[in-house]
């Protein structure tokens, strides 16, 4: 029986430490499995232990001791052979999840600015340069701010300039460009002399078009102060277009009708494409309009809170979705609110 103890301990060793292929102990798994079958519960040394009593007595002793150097012995082997399993299943990861630092980094997407974000803060650059702050006031809007107040009372037929959502609520409606601002800053800023824009989104009941959308953006402008005229508008509205498309610009103005300016004028600049030639982008005009403007009417500086005899101002009125289409020859305007990426992407 001693024989037979040593035989299995030295099988079970030997097993332990085979490098041949087929059955080499080298994952925890396979190294659990001998456990069981050499000293777990039901193993082979266990077992012949468990038969000590068979033997003669005087045998016994002799028996026990070997049997416990020989328990250890395997229990030594198998706490070796886990720490060399664990070695290299750690050095074997660090292998595969090998960094290579060389490798160029993959891009990773990145967002951008819409084009109609980008072109409004071209425009705020560019005033800011001239000294005028950006203004917000709210896009819903009421009729008296809509209209009313810039000197067109209900049932005005200069009202059907505009095609307006109304909303359930009496007298609120969206607004119909950024004009009503002019009052909230006048009203604000009254007396100080005032150089602000005024930028935001605005609404009108349109059948949308390739031309035409029911929202959109329209950057104001307005200057009041002590002998503001109309040449300041002029050379406002030459130097921001200058900047904004290049020293070459020609500029035209055309006689125009604003309820709420007098003097109005339409601000021209001759086509970027064309040079003035005429093509389609300018309908073979030669000319690209880029904003409604004009004096202040007396009646609106009133109604700001300015004595029109004593004040003056300018406004402008530009819609920078005209403008990027200008500039990047787009010719439908509804991919700005398409979000089309194909379309944004190109921006
Ligand atoms: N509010 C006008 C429009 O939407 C533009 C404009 C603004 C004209 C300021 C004159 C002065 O058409």
């Amino acid at each position: 029986m001693l024989d037979k103890l040593n035989q299995l301990c030295e099988d079970a060793l030997a097993e332990l430490k085979s490098q041949d292929k087929q059955d080499k102990i080298d994952t925890q798994t396979a190294l659990d499995e001998w456990y069981g079958r050499v000293i777990g519960r039901k193993g082979a040394v266990t077992l012949l232990l468990r038969r000590v009593g068979e033997l003669p007595r005087e045998e016994r002793p002799a028996f026990g001791r070997r049997a416990n150097e020989a328990k250890q012995a395997l229990e030594a082997a198998y706490e070796a052979r886990a720490q060399e399993i664990k070695a290299a299943e750690l050095a074997c990861s660090l292998r595969e999840g090998a960094i290579d630092v060389t490798m160029p980094g993959r891009p990773l997407p990145m967002g951008r600015l819409h084009p109609s974000t980008q072109v409004l803060r071209n425009i705020y650059d560019i005033f800011a340069q001239m000294g005028f702050q950006v203004y917000h006031s709210p896009e819903v809007e009421t009729d008296e701010y809509n209209f009313q107040w810039l000197n067109m009372p209900p049932h005005h037929p200069a009202r059907d300039m505009w095609d307006t959502f109304y909303t359930t609520q009496e007298g609120i409606i969206l607004r119909t460009h950024t004009s009503p601002g002019q009052i909230r800053a006048m009203r604000e800023f009254c007396p100080e002399p005032i150089r602000l824009i005024l930028p935001g989104m605005c609404y009108r009941y349109e059948q949308i078009s390739a031309r035409s959308e029911i929202q959109f953006n329209q950057v104001e402008g307005l200057a009041v102060g002590r002998h503001v005229t109309l040449t300041d508008l002029k050379g406002t509205m030459i130097e921001f277009t200058r900047r904004l498309y290049g020293a070459e610009r020609v500029m035209r103005f055309r006689s125009s009708h604003f309820p709420f300016t007098e003097p109005s004028v339409e601000v021209d600049m001759d086509c970027i494409l064309c040079q003035g030639e005429g093509c389609p982008v300018c309908k073979y005009t030669g000319w690209l309009e880029i904003a409604g403007a004009g004096m202040v009417h007396p009646v609106v500086l009133r109604n700001g809170g300015y004595d029109p005899d004593e004040y003056s101002g300018f406004a402008f009125g530009m819609g920078p979705e005209r403008i990027a289409m200008q500039v990047y020859s787009i010719t439908d305007i509804r991919q700005f609110w398409a979000n089309d990426l194909r379309f944004l992407e190109q921006f």
